[in-house]
């Protein structure tokens, strides 16, 4: 006989409700809510796979399939009571579908447990967010890529150690975020392919004595398999984790280009202009354009590692099968999408409308002695000098110009012919930016002609 304020799921050993206490630290709806479509859509499989093999009658499985309809349309509709005395979003949806069609509502739970149930609809949340991800990471690398088609031959410095470097394209350095964007396609990519084994079945921990078609439901859901081993299918968090790495990953990239944003748009850089739709003003200097999305991004990617964080660390010290612990994989996880999510249309929306400042660009680059190493270069290939000399050389050259207060270009012909009497003026061919690049053919150079046929086989291959 179950008390009356015990529960009514699992009440039947318990004389007494829960304390408050326990009830607050226990119940997940405030938050798995967010998997009520998940949890309907398993339900209503389960319920169509056990009248397929008779544990259930047509007329049973009927009406539980349609009043999970009712039930999920409450919850979108906005109308549906959560009851924190019921826990969870499973309990929430089975008490209200039993309110809705009486007897038969209490056969859904047949072969199955709340842990195989959990798992399912969790996974289902993660692959839908991979999906989503994987969209606004197409969607922002179309944005790059057409930054990068109009600017495929405009000079800019490229840094190392953030010191001038060589001169590069900005078609080039758009076109470097788009092969890391590429990589976390590939890695949510690689993870939903994975992850995608069906737990439903497993029940409990050990499976279930009925005569279940767990391939059946699998495929309901769009899963390609089910899970093979029903300990691992309930305690198997690793695709939220995965999710994580890679959001951690990507949101790693977002955060780098942040930066450059922040760098570039100031006003000792000037490289570009962010749209008005994404900056912000300052209350007490007008002259300001703040770059508070760029800085957002930089910052919010800081949740996605915590909660990458925060799932190992939850899950590092359980044993098999199920433990309650693992009620905490949600809200870090719902956190971490919705921050990637963001930081994803933002930067797409700045990359979109930010315009690039071509003569700013063009004019650091041939700054700094920025062609230095084409000067090397030269000395090796027109006098045959080895690379070592030639370095040293240019190096005199460099300090020469430097203490002359000008650049490379500006030295003249006896100038160079003093450090060394072979040079000749074909060598100012090479100290131009635009030559420079042009020269860098070498597969994945900078050249403006790699930079468009790189451009062309990101465009072939998002179609
Ligand atoms: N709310 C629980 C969770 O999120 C559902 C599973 C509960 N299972 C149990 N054996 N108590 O993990």
């Amino acid at each position: 006989m179950t008390n009356d304020n015990s529960n009514a799921m699992w009440g039947g050993r318990f004389a007494a409700g829960p304390d408050a206490i326990m009830e607050a630290i226990n119940a997940s709806i405030g938050f798995d809510k967010r998997l009520a479509a998940q949890d309907i859509a398993g339900s209503r499989a389960h319920a169509a796979m056990l009248a397929s093999v008779d544990i259930l009658s047509d007329t049973d499985a009927q009406a539980i399939r349609e009043g999970l309809l009712t039930v999920l349309s409450e919850i979108e509709g906005g109308s549906f009571t959560f009851s924190t005395a019921l826990e969870d979003i499973h309990m929430n949806v089975e008490a209200r579908l039993k309110e809705l069609i009486g007897e038969p509502a209490g056969r859904l739970h047949t072969a199955r447990s709340r842990n195989d149930q959990v798992a399912t609809d969790f996974k289902l949340w993660v692959r839908d967010q991979i999906d989503a991800a994987i969209q606004g990471i197409e969607a922002l690398i179309r944005a790059l890529l057409t930054q990068a088609e109009a600017g495929a031959d405009w000079v800019m410095p490229g840094f190392t150690h953030l010191q001038t470097a060589q001169p590069v394209t900005w078609g080039h350095h758009m076109m470097a975020y788009v092969e890391m964007l590429g990589r976390d396609l590939s890695r949510f990519a690689d993870a939903r392919a994975r992850m995608n084994e069906c737990p439903l079945g497993a029940a409990a921990l050990a499976g279930t004595s009925f005569p279940i078609d767990r391939q059946m439901t699998a495929t309901a859901l769009g899963f390609d398999r089910p899970a093979a081993n029903s300990l691992d299918a309930v305690s198997d968090r690793d695709f939220a984790l995965e999710f994580l790495g890679a959001a951690s990953i990507c949101a790693l990239h977002l955060s780098r280009f942040a930066e450059e944003l922040v760098i570039w748009s100031s006003a000792q850089f000037r490289f570009v202009a962010l749209s008005d739709r994404f900056s912000t003003g300052s209350s007490i200097m007008p002259q300001k354009k703040n770059p508070d999305a760029a800085e957002l991004i930089r910052a919010k990617i800081g949740r996605i590692f915590g909660a990458n964080v925060a799932l190992m660390t939850v899950m590092k010290g359980l044993p098999l099968a199920y433990s309650k612990d693992m009620q905490e994989d949600k809200e870090q996880v719902f956190d971490a999408a919705d921050t990637l999510m963001l930081a994803l249309a933002a930067m797409e929306g700045m990359v979109r409308d930010m315009s690039a400042n071509r003569p700013a660009l063009e004019q650091a680059a041939a700054s700094g002695f920025s062609t230095a190493t084409d000067l090397a270069d030269w000395l090796v290939r027109a006098l045959n000098m080895p690379f070592r000399q030639a370095h040293h050389v240019t190096g005199t050259l460099v300090a020469m110009a430097e203490t002359k207060g000008c650049d490379l270009p500006d030295l003249s012909l006896a100038d160079m012919q003093s450090v060394h009497d072979a040079i000749n003026a074909d060598v100012f061919d090479v100290l131009g930016v635009h030559n420079s690049v042009a020269s860098r053919t070498s597969y994945g150079g900078t050249a403006p002609d790699q930079v468009r046929a790189q451009i062309a086989r990101w465009q072939e291959r998002l179609g």
